[in-house]
């Protein structure tokens, strides 16, 4: 069977990664792309199917040109503790005569250059940024797929101040009107699957955004009432708070989802939603994490 391009996937049992790898397997069947996973010493590889060539690297150092030939789509979906390190497989991959396009595991809204430049971003940026910075300047494509939050960082993780164990949503009167983007490990994962099935040249040096849910939280408040049977808390969400946050040990993101769902200003450009994913209802959502 003829395979019309490669796609290297590292991070392959991870959340977003396992769910890839999933939703790559059909069009790899179908001889659409040939898959190679990348993976450190010791990863689980019993989900990678036979046939499929996978080859060990450590990206905490320089890696081996070596490791990358014969890729042309290089997706990274790691944690996000070691994203900056993806920045040793871009320059390795840069390398290569095969490369085309790089996909850093970013996964997030598409934060403006002001966010940016927010001190307290610091620490977040210095994920986020070397790798694609890196990719721009050895001259290898970037594709950068924008998100919106995994729906565990709502539901249970109060990263956006929202708890449903708790029955508490952090909003104020805006962001009760305005909607919030929500998604889905599997619906991403699919959209990233099937984003790099198209040839690598025409997802090269582009973005694409990927929501499940865009829900006002008015909306948020129904869903929380339905699964939790009483009116969730509605926490405020001030100026004060908005200062505070930036300083808070959960990071400086999650006030920025906040403060740009209060303004309506979460960007997310060139949307795109994968084929025969059935959603769930918000509410049927919810009531996994309850
Ligand atoms: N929009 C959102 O709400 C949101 C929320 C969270 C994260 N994110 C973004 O999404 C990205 C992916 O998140 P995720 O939750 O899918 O990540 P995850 O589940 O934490 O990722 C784990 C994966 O990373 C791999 N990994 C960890 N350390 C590694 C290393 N040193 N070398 C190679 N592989 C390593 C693991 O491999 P092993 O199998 O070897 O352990 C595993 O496959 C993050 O980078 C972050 O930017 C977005």
């Amino acid at each position: 069977m003829v395979h019309t391009h490669t796609v290297g996937l590292i991070g392959h049992t991870g959340n977003i990664g396992k769910q890839i790898l999933k939703h790559l397997i059909k069009p790899y069947e179908d001889g659409k792309l040939n898959i190679i996973i990348l993976h450190r010493a010791g990863s689980d590889l019993s989900s990678v199917p036979k046939g499929i060539e996978t080859r060990q690297v450590d990206i905490s150092k320089p890696v081996d040109v070596a490791l990358l030939v014969g890729i042309n789509t290089l997706v990274t979906a790691v944690a996000f503790e070691v994203m900056g390190n993806t920045v040793n497989l871009v320059d390795a991959f840069a390398k290569s005569p095969d490369a085309v396009t790089f996909i850093p595991s970013y996964y997030s809204a598409a934060w403006s250059e002001a966010d940016i430049a927010i001190p307290q971003m610091a620490v977040v940026n210095q994920h986020f940024l070397p790798p694609i910075q890196k990719a721009k300047e050895a001259g290898v494509g970037v594709t950068i797929v924008h998100s919106g939050l995994f729906s565990e960082y709502l539901f249970v993780i109060p990263f956006v101040g929202a708890s449903l164990k708790d029955n508490t949503i952090q909003a104020n009167a805006a962001m009760l009107e305005k909607t919030f983007p929500i998604i889905t490990h599997e619906y991403l994962g699919a959209g990233i699957a099937q984003l790099v099935t198209n040839p690598p040249e025409t997802i090269k040096d582009k973005s694409y955004s990927f929501i499940e849910y865009q829900v006002k939280g008015q909306g948020l408040v129904e869903a929380f009432e339905a699964v939790n049977g009483s009116k969730p808390t509605i926490i405020d969400f001030t100026e004060k708070d908005y200062e505070e946050g930036l300083n808070n040990p959960m990071g400086p993101i999650g006030t920025l989802y906040k403060a740009h769902w209060s303004t309506g200003e979460l960007v997310y450009p060139n949307e795109t939603k994968p084929e025969g994913i059935t959603s769930k209802s918000l509410v049927e959502l919810a009531k996994i994490y309850k």
